[in-house]
């Protein structure tokens, strides 16, 4: 938990810009009361919005259900699917359960590491790609199963991983180099 906090902190600075907050607000009075055995939904509904849970956000909802920091970062700390760093474009779950792991899941999240630097729960540099683990995806027939956003992939080995990888990295290559030229 402690670590989750540190990091929220380090990235205060990059968060001071601005948010809009009126979903928070919304959020918070869509429910019957301000009750704290709302707090799931209410940081699932707000990743919703957010793609994660940004720290302005979180702070309303401590004022809001009246819980300290510790407390609610006591419950996010417990459900993996709750980010509180901005995640890449694309996340990609693979799947770590029984029968995809005696398969290689491993194997194919050490190769994920090597080409994109990255194990479970980091953002490559380019922001693309975020690794994560999930538990059975539900279909062990065609294990190694893994996520890429909305997309399934099983029976993925490490080599192919990588290749269906760089397709979403080419897909993605035009829209990349529009930002970078418009920073420039
Ligand atoms: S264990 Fe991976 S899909 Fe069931």
């Amino acid at each position: 938990m402690e670590a989750k906090e540190t990091e929220v902190d380090d990235q205060d600075a990059a968060e001071e810009e601005e948010i809009d907050l009126a979903p928070v607000h919304e959020i918070l009075d869509s429910f019957p009361s301000r009750n704290r055995r709302y707090l799931i939904p209410m940081l699932q509904k707000v990743q919703a919005v957010y793609r994660y849970l940004p720290d302005k956000a979180l702070r309303l909802l401590m004022e809001g259900l009246e819980l300290t920091r510790a407390e609610i970062f006591g419950v996010i700390s417990f459900y993996p699917g709750l980010l509180i760093t901005e995640p890449g474009k694309y996340i990609i779950k693979l799947c770590y359960g029984t029968a995809c792991f005696v398969k290689g899941a491993n194997i194919i999240a050490n190769k994920i590491h090597e080409t994109y630097h990255i194990h479970p729960g980091d953002t490559d540099e380019a922001k693309l790609f975020t690794l994560q683990t999930a538990s059975c995806l539900g279909n062990c027939g065609a294990a190694p199963m893994a996520l890429v956003g909305e997309d399934t992939y099983g029976t993925i080995d490490p080599e192919k991983s990588i290749e269906l990888l760089s397709a979403y990295k080419l897909e993605d290559a035009p829209e990349q180099q529009a930002e970078e030229a418009a920073s420039e």
